[in-house]
């Protein structure tokens, strides 16, 4: 019997449209039995750790933790507005990007509605979707990147958003800032864009913007970023969202009063202020994406060109070498990568890159496995 089916029969609280139909999201395992400290590049978080100043301020904060923190996020929209060029009242702070996202699924799409996304998208846009009875809409990719014609093509009368992870987790792979305009151009006025630019600060490329340029262009273009990824502060789950007037007060009326925590506004404040940090996670990511990018190439495994701070090997069919295969010859060595079948992609892994020694014993560790 399936969920629904066992729902129905039973005289209990039943749950909204769509909601038994999501598949809970499996984050990145944390822990390997009887391994102290396992090298963890499950999650994408950060090789090189917070900043400093960051961790300070967060400290700081101790004794003021009995007291609501400000429901505005005003010194950290001011501080994100100063770093970024951005007019503050345009921004709005949330619990992680994961938060925004599922915020602008509630306020603009409901029950028949459509959400549109790249189909090796990030998962939390089909699960927004359902969780508001929207039909998710997942829309084929060409050499695993998001395809303009192809999104255009499958947006409706009932579409309300379309989702592009740009860079787009776990592919790495990106549009240009010209494909996305082009995006734009092509959806009816009423349908909001919505760019998760996740890893933006990763990217090295002349041809990307993460979204600022045509948010300021357009009325229905909203740019979600996070303070997770170079800003290494995935614990105290911080992002926030760049969009129209129009769109940044409606998602303000339907947020929690105090949907970010005061430890997150303090720590976000420090770390978005220190630059120097963000240019050394950047700097060692240029070095070590290519590295590893370049090992495991070398291994024979096929990889699309990553602007993240992750890889996706794609692996051999034969049993004993696929990712499944790796996956558990990594996890006896200590090492935990990710399982990908939750995003359609049962033969690849997805690898963070982490510090120096962590990248260099993954690489080794599969090149062993790959000899084995
Ligand atoms: C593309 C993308 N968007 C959003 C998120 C969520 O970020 P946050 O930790 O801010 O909720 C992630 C996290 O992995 C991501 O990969």
């Amino acid at each position: 019997m399936t969920d629904k089916q066992d729902m129905k029969e039973k005289t209990g609280p039943v749950p909204g449209p769509g909601i038994l139909d999501i598949a809970p999201y499996i984050g990145g395992e944390a822990k390997i039995e009887g391994v102290d400290r396992p090298i963890r590049l499950a999650s994408n978080e950060s090789a090189l750790g917070p900043s400093a100043k960051a961790v300070a301020a967060y400290r700081a904060l101790a004794g003021d933790i009995f007291r609501y923190p400000d429901g505005g996020s005003e010194a950290l929209r001011a501080a994100i507005g100063r770093v970024h060029g951005l007019d503050p009242a345009r921004i709005v702070c949330g619990s992680g990007s994961d938060e925004l996202i599922a915020l602008m699924i509630r306020c603009y799409a409901g029950v028949g509605d459509e959400v549109v996304y790249s189909r090796h998208g990030f998962l939390m846009y089909p699960i927004g979707a359902k969780s508001v009875g929207a039909t998710p809409v997942a829309v084929p990719e060409k050499s695993l990147t998001a395809d303009v014609d192809a999104i255009l093509a499958h947006v409706t009368d009932k579409t309300k958003l379309v989702f592009v992870a740009n860079p787009n987790n776990p592919t790495g792979t990106y549009l240009s800032e010209r494909e996305l305009a082009r995006l734009q151009a092509g959806l009816p006025p009423h349908v909001i864009l919505a760019i998760d630019a996740a890893y933006a600060e990763f990217v090295n490329r002349n041809d990307y913007e993460p979204g600022i340029r045509l948010v300021d262009k357009a009325e229905n273009v909203v740019m979600l970023r996070t303070f997770s990824k170079i800003y290494a502060l995935a614990g105290l789950r911080l992002g926030w969202m760049y969009g129209p007037p129009a769109i940044v007060d409606v998602v303000n009326r339907v947020r929690g009063p105090f949907n970010v925590n005061a430890a997150a506004l303090a720590a976000g404040v420090a770390a978005v202020e220190d630059t120097e940090a963000v240019a050394r996670a950047r700097a060692h990511n240029d070095k070590w994406l290519p590295w590893l990018s370049e090992r495991l190439a070398r291994l024979g495994l096929e990889l699309t060109p990553s602007v993240g701070n992750f890889v996706l090997p794609r692996f051999p069919d034969d049993p004993k070498r696929n990712a499944d295969a790796a996956f558990a010859y990594l996890q006896q060595r200590g090492i935990i990568t990710r399982k990908m079948g939750g995003y359609g992609l049962p033969a690849c892994l997805r690898i963070t890159i982490g510090t120096s020694e962590e990248n260099e014993k993954v690489a080794a560790t599969l090149a062993e496995f790959m000899a084995s």
